[in-house]
């Protein structure tokens, strides 16, 4: 029987499990964590691979700073960080990581091998659940490898709370995703089972990252944003409305190039398209916000993802207007269709008349559905008739 009233210090290991349940909740977060140390460490080039949806293994190859091989096991010590050093370096935070919990944390729930160099003789360690098993001499390519074997292996209620494998894959290639936008001018590469998802040029160029996420054709129909004031800048694209997705999720903020999750700043992207969307409908968006550190606290969750902004709500009014006023000069182009539509059937709403195409009753519909579907085809006739007249005169 467990004595209650004796207080002791949990050994490192455990300690270090128990900070794991917040930072490493599934393979994305072990990905994202150590993305991010390569960032921090001034790489150019991140290289992230995967086998089954990372399970079996995740690596990470970056061509950064390296850590000298006197210091690497400290690197595995709980709130051991070169990233800060004194109580107020925490209110102007600069990296991404600054809690030193990320490494501890991820070799305390998998087989952890890290290769580093920081240019002259290299250096090479072993961690299994936690506990270290050997350091050696390697490579002496600067910059640094890790790679996670067996994840969650000794943590099974974890293993088993995971979601399938191609589910976890869409949650690393999201995470993955969202770091290259935050920073353009790293070139990324992803592969998973050895095929590769995605490859960014690393030219400081936001749209050939969008284009290499979403596409060409949708990256086409994204327009720039930008707006200034002293303490305070935001850039970035935007989808025009007829470009959406049926969840928020295309939406990405980065504030001083970290990828946060923030829902009033996310409702202020949503509200500068005003009445333009279709209900449940969302744009695509990546907005850079420039912001002084000093006005960000990133110390409220061990994910770093939720931040507290003291500008918030004037942050939240700068993206509205800047994405209404850009969705405003677009719309004076003019649209044949649109135009055609309104002359013929002046009765009927504009917005039912530009959504007929993307109705699509099923046999099962209701009458609504259906009365809009016969609409659609008579107009689609109509057009056709009008066409064809016009091409005989
Ligand atoms: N890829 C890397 N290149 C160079 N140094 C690294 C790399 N990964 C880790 N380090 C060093 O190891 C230290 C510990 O890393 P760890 O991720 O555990 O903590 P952190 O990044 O400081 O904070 P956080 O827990 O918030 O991520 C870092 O502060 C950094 O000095
Ligand atoms: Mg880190």
């Amino acid at each position: 029987m467990v004595n209650l009233k004796q207080i002791h210090e949990l050994p490192p290991i455990l300690a270090n499990q128990i900070s794991a349940g917040e930072v490493v909740e599934r393979p994305a977060s072990v990905v994202k964590e150590l993305v991010e140390n390569a960032i921090d460490a001034h790489s150019t080039q991140v290289d992230v691979t995967v086998e089954n949806a990372g399970l079996k293994l995740i690596k990470v190859v970056d061509d950064g700073d390296g850590i000298d091989a006197d210091q690497v096991q400290t690197a595995f010590l709980r709130h051991a960080t070169s990233k800060i050093t004194e109580q107020r370096d925490l209110f102007r935070v600069r990296t991404l990581g600054f809690r030193g919990e990320a490494l501890p944390s991820i070799s305390s729930v998998a087989d952890v091998v890290l290769k580093t160099s920081t240019g002259a003789m290299g250096t090479e360690v072993t961690y299994k659940g936690g506990k270290f098993v050997s350091q050696s001499a390697s490579e002496s390519r600067k910059g640094t490898t890790v790679e996670v074997r067996s994840l969650f292996y000794n943590t099974p209620a974890r293993l088993k709370y995971l979601s399938s494998p191609n589910t976890e894959l869409a949650k690393i290639s999201d995470i993955v995703n969202r770091l290259a936008l935050s920073h353009p001018e790293v070139a990324f590469s992803f592969t998973s089972n050895g095929r590769e998802l995605l490859r960014t040029s690393g030219r400081g160029d936001l749209l050939q990252v969008l284009g290499a996420i979403y596409g060409v054709k949708t990256v086409s129909k994204m327009v720039p944003i930008q707006s200034e004031e002293p303490d305070l800048a935001i850039n970035g694209f935007v989808s025009l409305p007829e470009l959406t997705r049926a969840s928020r999720n295309y939406i990405s903020l980065i504030l001083n190039g970290r990828f946060v999750r923030n829902y009033p700043l996310t409702r202020a992207v949503i509200d500068g398209y005003g009445s333009k969307l279709m209900i449940g409908r969302f744009p695509i968006a990546v907005i850079n916000i420039k912001l002084d550190p000093a006005l960000v606290d990133v110390n409220v969750h061990p994910t770093k993802q939720e931040v507290r902004i003291s500008e918030e709500p004037k942050l939240g009014h700068m993206i509205s207007n800047a994405i209404r006023q850009m969705l405003a000069t677009k719309q004076l182009i003019p649209d044949a269709t649109r135009d055609f539509l309104r002359n013929q059937f002046p009765a009927v709403p504009m917005i039912i008349l530009q959504n007929l195409p993307r109705l699509v009753p099923s046999r099962k519909g209701s009458l609504y559905l259906r009365c809009l579907l016969r609409l659609r085809v008579q107009i689609w006739r109509m057009m056709i008739q009008s066409l064809s007249s016009k091409e005989t005169i």
